[in-house]
């Protein structure tokens, strides 16, 4: 091979790894509480994954998916190694379950941990994401922050018209707990699984309210240094929303 085709082969640089399906929570939304939905892990072996990435490093991995990658057996120890070769690695996780040290200690190398909390109301918390509980929460993340170094730290706040407003709490809450960042996801709706929680788009109950909420979050984000994002075109649909709102 003449060093021009070498020049031509595409590198990977970026990889999705979901270690499983599988979930410790069934969150109201989710597809993972879905009664059809069957979670599944992954089926090569951690130490051929490990050697299909390579030990050159470079590469930007990010442990996420549908499931929870933290009940995954020996998890902590692939993504030690994945890092120790050079790889860097971020985290989306529910941390519903206090850390083990070894977990711990990987988690603090990491480049970013995203935990998804949509509310800082821990009743609220516990109905819509069946399972997880404030406090736990917020020990492990203490513990991730002690120090005051380790990974970029974001909350993942699913945004539903039950949690729209306390969303300039939970941006009070974040910054309070010494956070980097509050980001929006926008609704993805499946067929509601709780008659005594159903969610629903925030653009389909009052867009008006919740865009304004958005906004307040954001500035009271931008006042106290933390980033704010609203995720894959939500706040220009609720712009669009807005405009036709009342809907006829
Ligand atoms: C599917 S979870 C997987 C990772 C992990 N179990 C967790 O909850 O952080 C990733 C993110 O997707 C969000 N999510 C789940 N269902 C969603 C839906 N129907 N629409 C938009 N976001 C959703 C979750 O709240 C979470 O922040
Ligand atoms: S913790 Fe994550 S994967 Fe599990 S049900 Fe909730 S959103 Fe879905």
């Amino acid at each position: 091979m003449n060093h021009d085709e070498h020049l031509l082969e595409p590198a990977l640089k970026y990889v999705m790894l979901e270690l499983t399906s599988r979930c410790n929570l069934r969150c109201v939304y989710c597809a993972v509480s879905q009664p059809d939905f069957h979670g599944l892990d992954i089926t090569l072996g951690f130490d051929r994954l490990r050697a299909e990435l390579g030990s050159e490093g470079g590469i930007e991995i990010q442990m996420n998916g549908h499931g929870e990658t933290t009940i995954v057996r020996n998890w902590d120890v692939l993504a030690r190694e994945l890092m120790d070769d050079g790889h860097r690695l971020s985290l989306t996780s529910n941390l519903a379950i206090p850390l083990r040290d070894e977990e711990l200690s990987v988690i603090r190398r990491m480049s970013r941990v995203t935990v998804s909390l949509d509310t800082c109301d821990p009743e609220l918390l516990a109905r819509l994401r069946r399972g997880s509980r404030l406090e736990k929460i917020e020990a492990n993340l203490k513990r991730i922050r002690a120090g005051g170094s380790g990974p970029y730290v974001a909350i993942n706040c699913t945004f539903t018209d039950k949690v729209m407003e306390g969303l300039p709490a939970l941006v009070d809450w974040a910054a309070a707990h010494d956070l980097q960042c509050v980001a929006l996801t926008n609704l993805v709706e499946y067929p509601q699984v709780d008659p005594e929680m159903i969610v629903r788009h925030p653009a389909e109950v009052d867009p008006v309210r919740a865009l304004a909420l958005v906004r307040e979050a954001r500035e009271r984000a931008t006042r106290q240094g933390l980033d704010f994002h609203a995720m894959d075109g939500l706040q220009e649909l609720l712009v669009e929303a807005s405009a036709r709102w009342p809907a006829a």
